[in-house]
């Protein structure tokens, strides 16, 4: 089928891609000029699994086009899918925007039946106002249809997901339009949910808030289990025994963060109020999250009293491993708590990107673990990336200040922990030491 992606972010580059990889034509439509003579040279714009040899590949066979011409994407296409920016604003209220001026946009080259899906998360009643706005820009009614397709990646883990996701989720009013779509994804060989405009919208709202539901309870009975010496870990994974509750998204820490969880939460519970409805977990949800990714700095407040002139390295900054990300990292408010109460950071992350130095530029940024942690007088892990599992601890104790450890992750090893005599440890829910 000819396809074309508008926009080549996190979700609209793997969804050409993928596309193109399943025997597409794909053109991919980017207005940012830097981003697409990367692509157009095989250079990765995201760090993602198998992103790099997928990208080249499509180049080579030529399956996905990278250009900035609209007008030759949206004529040569029966399938046109909208992937553009949807951020949430300063009142929980979804900013759709971006999507208003591509539909501007695309309206004057639809020349003919297209099917105009929207990839972005947007809220209900988005594909409603997309065939108002489409109408009123006279498109004629005969020639498009919309649906809602959203997506359901993980960052890292997103080309994968796109092959062998649980579900497709597709959601209109046109029985033509749904059987265009069905036939896009007959080959995946994925579970599809056909449905009505207003469900598939609902659907990704509703799948992440679960998610970010399952991690801020397991996050409030592991604050729990400290008061009460239970073990988190020993408890999520009884739970997880039981199918009905599932062992995923059970992992105590610092929170959620990342581009989906954070802003699909509170956009869902400004949309339960927009209908007059009140979504009381879900609100919760928030709160709690919000909480926990400050829990270290309210730990070493309680520890020292007074944390003002002490040096804290932070180790990890990202949301989670194995991605450059730091949207919505619990790393960000960390730090950000630390310095309003006038504490020293040293930060390391194996991916550290430009981008935190811009936000914080006045914090030391460190090439290893131990460079990080010498003369500290409490580390923080923030994110479990799998070189922090292997510290060494009896160094860690020699070069420290004080051996001060919040492991926000829950991945050191209690009894390594006792045998380096490090002077106190605190965990999410596995108990704390103090020497
Ligand atoms: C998520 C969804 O999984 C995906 O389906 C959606 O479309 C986009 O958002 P992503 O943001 O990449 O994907 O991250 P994910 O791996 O789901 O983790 C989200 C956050 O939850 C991370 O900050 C992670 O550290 C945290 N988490 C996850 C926990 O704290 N505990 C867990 O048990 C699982």
């Amino acid at each position: 089928m000819n396809i074309c992606v508008i926009g080549a972010g996190y979700v609209g580059l793997i969804t050409a891609l993928c596309f193109g990889k399943k025997g597409n034509t794909v053109i991919c439509v980017e207005k940012n000029l830097d981003k697409l003579s990367m692509l157009n040279n095989g250079v990765p714009t995201i760090f993602e699994e198998g992103l790099d040899e997928l990208l080249k590949e499509s180049l080579n066979t030529d399956s996905v086009k990278f250009t900035d011409n609209l007008e030759m994407g949206i004529k040569s296409s029966d399938i046109i899918f909208i992937a553009v920016g949807t951020p949430t604003k300063d009142n929980w209220d979804v900013d759709i925007g971006q999507v208003e001026v591509v539909i501007n946009l695309i309206s004057p080259y639809i020349n003919k039946y297209k099917v105009v899906v929207t990839k972005s998360t947007v809220p209900v009643g988005t594909q409603k106002y997309i065939t108002s706005k489409l109408l009123e820009n006279n498109v004629p009614k005969e020639y498009f249809d919309v649906v809602s397709n959203p997506e359901f990646l993980r960052e890292g883990k997103a080309i994968y997901d796109f092959f062998h996701g649980d579900k497709i989720v597709l959601g209109s009013e046109s029985q033509k339009a749904l059987e265009v779509m069905r036939k896009l994804y007959e080959p995946f060989k994925i579970k599809m949910v056909l449905t009505n405009p207003e469900t598939a919208e609902l659907i990704k709202y509703t799948s992440n808030a679960m998610l970010s539901v399952k991690i801020s309870f397991i996050n409030e009975i592991a604050n729990l289990c400290n008061k009460a010496c239970a073990d988190i870990d020993v408890i999520a994974y009884a739970l997880g025994l039981d199918k009905r509750i599932s062992p995923l998204f059970l992992k105590a820490g610092l929170g959620y963060g990342g581009s989906c969880f954070p802003k699909d939460t509170k956009a869902l519970v400004k949309m339960s109020e927009n209908y007059n409805c009140n979504l009381n977990i879900v609100k919760a949800t928030v709160d709690v999250n919000e909480k926990q990714r400050v829990l270290p700095v309210d730990i070493l407040l309680e520890h020292y009293k007074i944390i003002e002139g002490k040096t804290v390295g932070i180790l990890g900054l990202t949301f989670k491993p194995d991605t450059d990300d730091i949207r919505e990292a619990p790393s960000l408010y960390i730090i950000e708590k630390l310095l309003k109460n006038k504490v020293n950071i040293k930060a390391y992350d194996p991916m550290v990107t430009k981008e935190i130095k811009n936000i914080f530029p006045d914090i030391t940024y460190c090439d290893g673990v131990y460079e990080c942690l010498e003369d500290c007088d409490a580390m923080i892990i923030c994110t479990e990336w799998n070189e922090f599992y292997s510290i060494d601890l009896c160094k860690v104790n020699e070069i420290m200040r004080e051996s001060i450890i919040i492991d926000g992750r829950n991945i050191l090893d209690i009894e390594k922990i006792k045998e380096a005599n490090i002077k106190a440890y605190y965990s999410v829910g596995k108990g704390n030491i103090k020497n």
